[in-house]
Order: structure tokens, then C-alpha cells, then sequence
């Protein structure tokens, strides 16, 4: 079947599994309790719909389920972290260091802590992306609260050493977080074994639905945090709000989905992400890739295609589902600033191209976008 269309942008959101919808359907429709209605069958239904996916999501990470606080999303929980923390130990810790390439929320919320009064510093990264291991170490204090560094990127898809950066921190006294929006669910990480102390995820990133998430935060009185939503108490204090029980069910469908099918799926995005990689290569053979090529998520390729023109490239592949290498995240499209700080320069930032594909990604998907972008490659004649 020739298509016409392909969805090619998974690190932006990824389509909801049908499997994560029928978990979600009862508690839309007949088990519509409030959670917290603690007197009725109405709400022990929905209560017990929270417990079951706190267990899930906790079980992808290895992580008790009572370290899980249900959110509305990695924005929320990114800002809950850096400056529950801040607020919490910043009298006697008043450090926080972060990196450049972060997401957005996670640069505006430190940035929103150095206004607060506190120090920040903001690591470089090296042009593959990752950050120096020993650039982080000199960068840790005696004040250091906290060192917040991303799983895996959403532009560049570089995975950075999770399991070195904990165990820095921890001989350090530093907490460790790490927003893993991009990462949990499609490969394994265990919190104890890589000493992390707080992570971000996001239903949306793995097939479940959009506006919710999750903070794991390691039990202990070390990883107090300051809640910053005030309320009725739930979430153990956390996050007050009532919880969103079809959001959370499905949020649990999706974990457990990822966990069962983490290795046959990342086997097969790996064929179809080297098809990608071979065919644009040969078509063009200049094509550079963006970041570290092999400490990558398979399911993220950003390539630049240096000489083109990056407004016609990107009009030319309509019907391709893709990002630029706009800062897609940011209210303002200019460049983005995470090929920026790996050095690229704005004419190879804008002829840059993000590709993600995922679990629903077809092979006539990826001979549409292989014949796209060949041709709008060659109408330019080709890339230097
Ligand atoms: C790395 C990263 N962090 C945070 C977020 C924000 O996640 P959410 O949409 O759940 O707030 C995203 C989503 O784009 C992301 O990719």
C-alpha cells in the first residue's frame, strides 16, 4: 500500500495504544468515582485503578510504587523537583547545576531558582552531545543540592551515562535527577543500581495519554522535597489535586506495555532506523548525524544535510511528519539551541531534520520519508 502521509515525530508525542485506551474506557464511562470518595465503592474502584498503575509505572524503573507521585506530565514534574528541592535544602545547600541541552522546562526552572536567589551553573556538552564526566565532577560542591541531567535528549536522542552520573553525585552528596521523558519505557534503567534520586516521565512519550506523568522520588528524609501545589493532601502530600484515574490507568496500560515489549521492539526500530540511516546516506551522501551515533535512542535520528537550503528542504517532505531543527519546544522558532550548543551553525541548525519512528511506524512509512527527503535533497542538488 503506497501512503501518502507518515507520523515521523514520536519524540513530540506518540499515538495512544489502543491497549492503553481500553484501560482507560471504564473509568470514563461506569467507574467514574472520585478517587478520594474513601466511603463508597464508587471511589475504591478508581482508588484501587491508582494503585494498580503505581505499581506498573514503579516496576519499568524497579522502583517501590510508593516512590510514584501521579502528576499531570514531565513539565510539572521537572518543575517540582528542582524547585522542591531548592526550596527544601537551599538554605544550606544553595547550589544547582543543570546542562545546556535540557529541556525547557527544566532550563526555565532552574533559571526561575537562580532568580530565587540560588547558584546555578550550567554544564556544555561536547559536539556529540554528552556531558563531561569530569567537567561535572569539578562543578560539584559542598552546596550542591542538586544535579538535574537528561536521559535521553528529545532533539538529538543522545542518551547520556546515567549510571556514572549517579554514582558521582551519590559519592559526591549531591541528589541526581533526571528528566527521562525520552527514556523510560524504551530502555532499561533501574534507579537503585544507577543511584538515581528523583526522575521525570511522561505518559505521552510511551503510548499513554497526554497530561499525565510521574516523580519517582527515592524514599528517604535525604529526597524531601517542598510540594508546590497545596491542597487536599493527595499524592502523600506531594501534589495536591484529585487524581485523574483514567489518565493514571492508562498511564500504568502503557508502562506495563513498554516493559513487556522493551526488547522486540527496540530490535525492530533498530533495523528500520539503519534502513533510514543506509538509504539517506546513500542518497545523500554529505548527510551528517547530529550527536553521539551509537549512545542514541534508536527510535531518534537528527541529521543535517549541510548546503541546503533548510525552509525549501522543509517544504519540500510536506505529508512527512517531522521536526526542524527549529527550537520546536519554544514559543519563538529560531534555531535550535541544543544543535547550537553542539556547534552547529544556524544555516546547519535550520537544514537539519528530526526523525523519530516507534511502535506503530511501518515500512511503507519509511520508504515514503526515504523517497522525500531524497528527492528534496536532490532538487537542491544534493548536500556538501
Ligand atoms: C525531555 C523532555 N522533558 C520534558 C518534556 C515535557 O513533557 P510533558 O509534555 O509531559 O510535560 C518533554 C516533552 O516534550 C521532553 O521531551
Amino acid at each position: 500500500m503506497t501512503v501518502k502521509f507518515a507520523y515521523m515525530d514520536y519524540q513530540s508525542t506518540t499515538p495512544l495504544d489502543e491497549r492503553a485506551l481500553a484501560a482507560m474506557m471504564p473509568y470514563l464511562t461506569e467507574k467514574f468515582g472520585n478517587p478520594h470518595s474513601a466511603e463508597h465503592r464508587f471511589g475504591w474502584e478508581a482508588d484501587a485503578a491508582i494503585d494498580v498503575a503505581r505499581e506498573k509505572v514503579a516496576g519499568v524503573i524497579a522502583a517501590k510504587p510508593e516512590a510514584i507521585t501521579f502528576l499531570s506530565g514531565a513539565t510539572e514534574a521537572n518543575n517540582l523537583v528542582i524547585k522542591g528541592v531548592m526550596e527544601h535544602w537551599g538554605a544550606v545547600k544553595p547550589h544547582l547545576i543543570t546542562v545546556v541541552t535540557e529541556h525547557k522546562c527544566v532550563l526555565e526552572a532552574a533559571a526561575a531558582c537562580e532568580r530565587a536567589g540560588y547558584r546555578l551553573t550550567t554544564l556544555t556538552v561536547g559536539s556529540d552531545g554528552l556531558i563531561d564526566l569530569d567537567q561535572l565532577e569539578d562543578a560539584i560542591c559542598e552546596d550542591t543540592a542538586l544535579v538535574s541531567v537528561m536521559a535521553a535528549n528529545n532533539e538529538i536522542g543522545v542518551i547520556q551515562p546515567l549510571a556514572n552520573i549517579g554514582a558521582i553525585c551519590r559519592e559526591r552528596g549531591a541528589l541526581f535527577h533526571t528528566d527521562a521523558a525520552q527514556a523510560y519505557g524504551k530502555i532499561p534503567i533501574d534507579v537503585e543500581a544507577m543511584n538515581i534520586d528523583f526522575m521525570s516521565i511522561s505518559a505521552h512519550k510511551i503510548y499513554g495519554p497526554i497530561g499525565v506523568g510521574a516523580l519517582y522520588r527515592r524514599q528517604s528524609k535525604d529526597t524531601a522535597i517542598a510540594a508546590q501545589m497545596h491542597g487536599g493532601g493527595q499524592e502523600g502530600g506531594m501534589r495536591a489535586g484529585t487524581q485523574a484515574p483514567a489518565l493514571v490507568a492508562g498511564f500504568g496500560k502503557a508502562a506495563d506495555l513498554c516493559a513487556a515489549e522493551m526488547a522486540q521492539e527496540q530490535g525492530r526500530l533498530v533495523t528500520m532506523m539503519k534502513r533510514i540511516v543506509g538509504d539517506l546516506g546513500s542518497a545523500a551522501p554529505g548527510m551528517k548525524i547530529n550527536g553521539h551515533t551509537d549512545m542514541r535512542w534508536t527510535g531518534n535520528l537528527n541529521v543535517c544535510f549541510p548546503g541546503l537550503d533548510g525552509d525549501r528542504l522543509f517544504a519540500d517532505i510536506r505529508g512527512l511528519a517531522v521536526s526542524s531543527g527549529a527550537a520546536c519546544a519554544s514559543a519563538v522558532a529560531g534555531p535550535s539551541y541544543v544543535l547550537d550548543a553542539i556547534g552547529l551553525s544556524v544555516r546547519d541548525a535550520k537544514a537539519s531534520l528530526r526523525l523519530g519512528i516507534g511502535r506503530f511506524t511501518t515500512d511503507e512509512e519509511i520508504d515514503f520519508a526515504i523517497g522525500k527527503i531524497s528527492e528534496a535533497v536532490f532538487k537542491q542538488g544534493g548536500c556538501t
